[in-house]
C-alpha cells in the first residue's frame, strides 16, 4: 500500500532537532580527552578531518590539520601527480628527517662550502665521497679562515668523527645523542650511505606542535581521497605515502563499489575511509569489504543540493547513528561527513555515534584553503564550491563527474551535467588553527556538560532531549543586535 510507506515512514533528525542533557559532571574541560580511531589502524588527537573538496584541501590544509593533531584529506580534482605532490609536501614539511641532503665533497674549497650554506640557507654540511659520510663542516669551521686562506680545501678544516643516526632513531634519541656530543646536525646513515640529516632546530621546533598527528617515522599523516572504481590512482597515492586513502563518492551503497573496495584493499596498505552512506544497511554490506572507516552523509553539507535535486537523504544525526549502530560491532570508526555549522553540532554528532566530523564550509576560507581572498565591499571572502558543482565538475579534471556517477562525452559539457552542488564564497576566516583551537574548545565544554571524559565516553554518556523549533531560536542569541562577533559564533553573513 502506498499510504503505508508514509504513515510507516521513520523520522529522521538533525542538529537543531535535539541538545544534549545535562548530566552530574566532575570533567573539566581543560581535561577532556580528544584523541580518537579515525579508522581500523590509525589515531589522530582531535576528531577533525577537512573534507576532500577542491576549495578545501591540498598539502597545505593537510599541513595545519596534522599540526593540530587533525587530519586532511586531498581532494582528486587534480592530476594524480598533482596529487602525489600535494602528499609528498605534507610529508616533508612534518618529517624531521631532511631527506635531499644538500652534501658537499672533501675536495671542494672551502669558498665553495661557504657558498652553498649562504644560497641554500642553511649552517653546516656532510662531506660526502660515494654517499660514504666522510665529515661534516659548519659556517664557524669556515669562518676564521675564509679570508686569510680561501683555497683551503674542505678536507682540510672539516671534523673526521661524525656522529651519525640511523632511520630508526626517535626524535629523543636523537635530542639527546646531540647534547651529549655537542653537536648540532647528525646524517642519517643507512648501511654506510647517507639517507637524510637531522637537524636540533627542526627536533625542537617539533615541540610546537606536541598534539602533531604523526606517522610511525614523525612524518605527519595525510589522507587522500581517490574516485570509487579509481584502483590506479588510490595505488599511487598509498605509493607516494598516504597513511589513509578515502574512497569518495556521493553514494557507496553499490555491490559494484564493495566489489571496488575488495580490489583496492587486495593492492594498497594504507587503510581504506569508504562513503558516503546513511543508513546501517549501507554500512552492514560495505563490511563484505572489510572497510576501515565510514564516512557518513547523503546530503547535509552547506554547498549541497542532493537532496534537492533528487528527494534523496536522511538527516545528519538520524545518519550517522544508523551508521555507527552497526559499525560499532565492527570496531569500525565513523566520521560524521557534512552538515556541521558550530562545535556544538560536532559535539552531537560525537554524541549520536561519530568518533570524528568532516568540516568543509567550516574550514573553507580559511588561509590555508586553496584560492586566493576576494574582496567584495570591502570584506574578505574566499570560494567555496561542492564538488558537485558545475564548477567543481568541469574544472580541475573533473572528480565530480565520477563522484556523482555522471559521464560526458563530446562537446556542450555543461549543459549535459545535472549539479549536485553550488559554488558561493564564504567569509575570510585567517589561519585554521584558530578555528579548530575554538571548535575543539566548544567541543570540551561540552563534554564538561555531559561529564564525558573522552570520546568513547561521550558516545556512551550523551543523552538528547528532543527541542522544537522555538526551542532552537531560545538557543541562539536573541533580543539584541551583536556588536563584536565572537570567534566562536560568526554573524558575518553575505
Ligand atoms: P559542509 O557542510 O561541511 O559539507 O560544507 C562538506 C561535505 O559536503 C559533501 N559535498 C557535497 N555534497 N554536493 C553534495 O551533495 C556537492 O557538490 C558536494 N561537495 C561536497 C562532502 O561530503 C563534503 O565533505
Amino acid at each position: 500500500m502506498f499510504s503505508e510507506k508514509l504513515i510507516n515512514a521513520p523520522e529522521g533528525f538533525t542538529f537543531d532537532d535535539f541538545l544534549m542533557l545535562p548530566s552530574v559532571s566532575s570533567v573539566e574541560p581543560k581535561d577532556v580527552e580528544t584523541t580518537t580511531q579515525i579508522s581500523r589502524n590509525y589515531r589522530i588527537n582531535i576528531p577533525i578531518v577537512s573534507s576532500a573538496m577542491d576549495t578545501v584541501t591540498e598539502g597545505e590544509m593537510a599541513i595545519a590539520l596534522a599540526q593540530e593533531g587533525g587530519l586532511g584529506v586531498i581532494h582528486r580534482n587534480m592530476t594524480i601527480n598533482e596529487q602525489i605532490n600535494e602528499i609528498k609536501k605534507v610529508k616533508r614539511s612534518g618529517d624531521l628527517t631532511i631527506r635531499d641532503v644538500i652534501t658537499i665533497s672533501p675536495e671542494a674549497s672551502i669558498v665553495e662550502a661557504q657558498e652553498i650554506m649562504d644560497e641554500e640557507e642553511i649552517s653546516g654540511l656532510p662531506v660526502v665521497r660515494d654517499g660514504t659520510v666522510v665529515g661534516i663542516i659548519s659556517r664557524r669551521d669556515v669562518k676564521p679562515i675564509i679570508n686569510s686562506d680561501p683555497k683551503r680545501m674542505v678536507q682540510d678544516i672539516m671534523t673526521e668523527e661524525v656522529v651519525t643516526v640511523s632511520e630508526s632513531t626517535t626524535p629523543a634519541e636523537a635530542l639527546d645523542i646531540a647534547y651529549e656530543n655537542k653537536v648540532e646536525r647528525l646524517p642519517v646513515v643507512k648501511d654506510g650511505i647517507i639517507v637524510g640529516i637531522l637537524t636540533m632546530r627542526d627536533i625542537l621546533e617539533r615541540k610546537n606542535f606536541p598534539n602533531a598527528s604523526r606517522d610511525k617515522k614523525g612524518r605527519f599523516l595525510v589522507a587522500a581521497a581517490t574516485g570509487p572504481f579509481d584502483l590506479d590512482r588510490a595505488m599511487a597515492l598509498d605509493e607516494a605515502g598516504a597513511d589513509i586513502i578515502a574512497v569518495d563518492c556521493a553514494h557507496a551503497h553499490k555491490p559494484s563499489i564493495v566489489d571496488s573496495v575488495k580490489t583496492m584493499n587486495e593492492n594498497i596498505d594504507a587503510d581504506l575511509l569508504v562513503g558516503n552512506i546513511a543508513t546501517g544497511e549501507a554500512a552492514e554490506d560495505l563490511m563484505a569489504a572489510e572497510v576501515d572507516g565510514f564516512k557518513v552523509g547523503i546530503g547535509p553539507g552547506s554547498i549541497c543540493t542532493t537532496r534537492i535535486i533528487s528527494g534523496v537523504g536522511v538527516p545528519q544525526l538520524t545518519a550517522i547513528s544508523s551508521v555507527a549502530d552497526v559499525a560499532k560491532d565492527y570496531g569500525v570508526p565513523v566520521i560524521g561527513d557534512g552538515g556541521l555549522r558550530y562545535s556544538g553540532d560536532i559535539a552531537k554528532a560525537i554524541g549520536a555515534g561519530a568518533d570524528a566530523v568532516m568540516l568543509g564550509s567550516l574550514l573553507a576560507g580559511t588561509r590555508e584553503a586553496p584560492g586566493d581572498v576576494v574582496i567584495m565591499n570591502g570584506r574578505k571572502f574566499k570560494q567555496y564550491r561542492g564538488m558537485g558543482s558545475l564548477g567543481a565538475m568541469t574544472g580541475g579534471v573533473g572528480a565530480g563527474t565520477d563522484r556523482y556517477f555522471q559521464e560526458v562525452k563530446g562537446p556542450m559539457k555543461h549543459a549535459k551535467l545535472v549539479p549536485e552542488g553550488v559554488e558561493g564564497v564564504v567569509p575570510y576566516k585567517g589561519p585554521a588553527n584558530e578555528i579548530l583551537f575554538q571548535l575543539i574548545g566548544g567541543i570540551k565544554a561540552s563534554f564538561g556538560y555531559c561529564g564525558a571524559n573522552n570520546i568513547k565516553d561521550m558516545q556512551k554518556k550523551a543523552k538528547f532531549v528532543r527541542i522544537s523549533p522555538s526551542g532552537m531560536t531560545e538557543s541562539h542569541p536573541h533580543d539584541l543586535t551583536i556588536t563584536n562577533e565572537s570567534p566562536n559564533y560568526p554573524t558575518t553573513r553575505l
